[in-house]
């Protein structure tokens, strides 16, 4: 199986717009390289995630927070020469646009010369307002990211499902309009109750895609390794695994050991 859509064209975020307002459902995926995105663009995805996730499958680390501007340009530049229809978002790392409104737009203007990427995605609400209108102003587009943050773990304390509470959810609401009304071109809402997922997508224009936030949003998103099972002690509910392919990489791997270690490898007709 290859492209599931029949549409060839690059994907763009007023097409994204356009997959809204006719009910098409957005699957974005993550990448952080040149061959596992060429994989993801050609079996049909809409957005590929240059995430910063990658801290935790790439890197090993346990959050998201070491990855550096450097890092995400690094793997920015590789998705996006993979990239042939899919849109490419690369995450804005912790530490490149908190600090001030100078600092943000020149982090995210970096990103956009240096990789080529379509777009970028931040985590926050109003709090960031300054550094959200001052990147929007300089023509960069930006996806939000609302409910579980994981750059702020540390304040969190655990990764468990955000805005159940009343005040919370009301927060939550408000930040999404907020997202909206200064100019971001879609919303990523990450491990909140369905219902409340549902209802910010019913209630606002742009394209709102969840990762553990049910099926009532515009899209979906989960990360490559996971819903590829190259990840295996991470299992949270929202996670579906579509292969096994830790186990298909082990037995192939432990094959090429027996190979070598018995001299069947390389044979006759693997040589020059
Ligand atoms: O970094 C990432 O992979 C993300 C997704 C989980 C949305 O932000």
């Amino acid at each position: 199986m290859s492209v599931h859509s029949e549409d060839t064209r690059k994907v763009t975020t007023y097409r994204l717009m356009e997959m809204k307002k006719r009910g098409e459902k957005i699957s974005m995926l993550t990448a952080y390289d040149y061959t596992m995105a060429s994989i993801v663009d050609q079996a049909g995805t809409d957005v590929i995630l240059v995430g910063d996730s990658a801290s935790n499958v790439m890197c090993g680390n346990t959050t998201t927070l070491p990855m550096t501007l450097d890092q995400m340009i690094f793997m920015g530049k590789s998705v996006a020469k993979a990239a042939q229809r899919a849109l490419v978002v690369v995450d804005m790392p912790f530490g490149s646009y908190q600090g001030n409104a100078d600092i943000a737009v020149a982090s995210a203007i970096r990103v956009m010369k240096e990789t080529y990427a379509d777009c970028i995605k931040l985590e926050g609400g109003k709090e960031i307002a300054e550094s959200i209108t001052r990147i929007l102003t300089a023509g960069i587009p930006i996806m939000g990211h609302l409910g579980l943050m994981p750059q702020s773990i540390n304040k969190y304390g655990s990764y468990t499902v955000r805005a159940k509470e009343e005040a919370e959810a009301e927060k939550l609401i408000s930040d999404a309009h907020f997202l909206e009304d200064a100019g971001c071109c879609s919303l990523v809402l990450e491990k909140i109750p369905a219902k409340l997922a549902e209802q910010v997508a019913k209630e606002l224009k742009i394209p709102v895609i969840g990762i553990g936030a049910g099926g009532g949003v515009d899209g979906q998103v989960l990360v490559v390794h996971d819903m590829l099972g190259l990840t295996k002690g991470f299992s949270p509910r929202f996670l579906r695994r579509y292969a096994s392919l830790a186990d298909v990489m082990n037995d192939a791997i432990a094959s090429y050991v027996a190979d070598v270690k018995s001299a069947d490898f390389p044979n006759e007709n693997e040589q020059y």
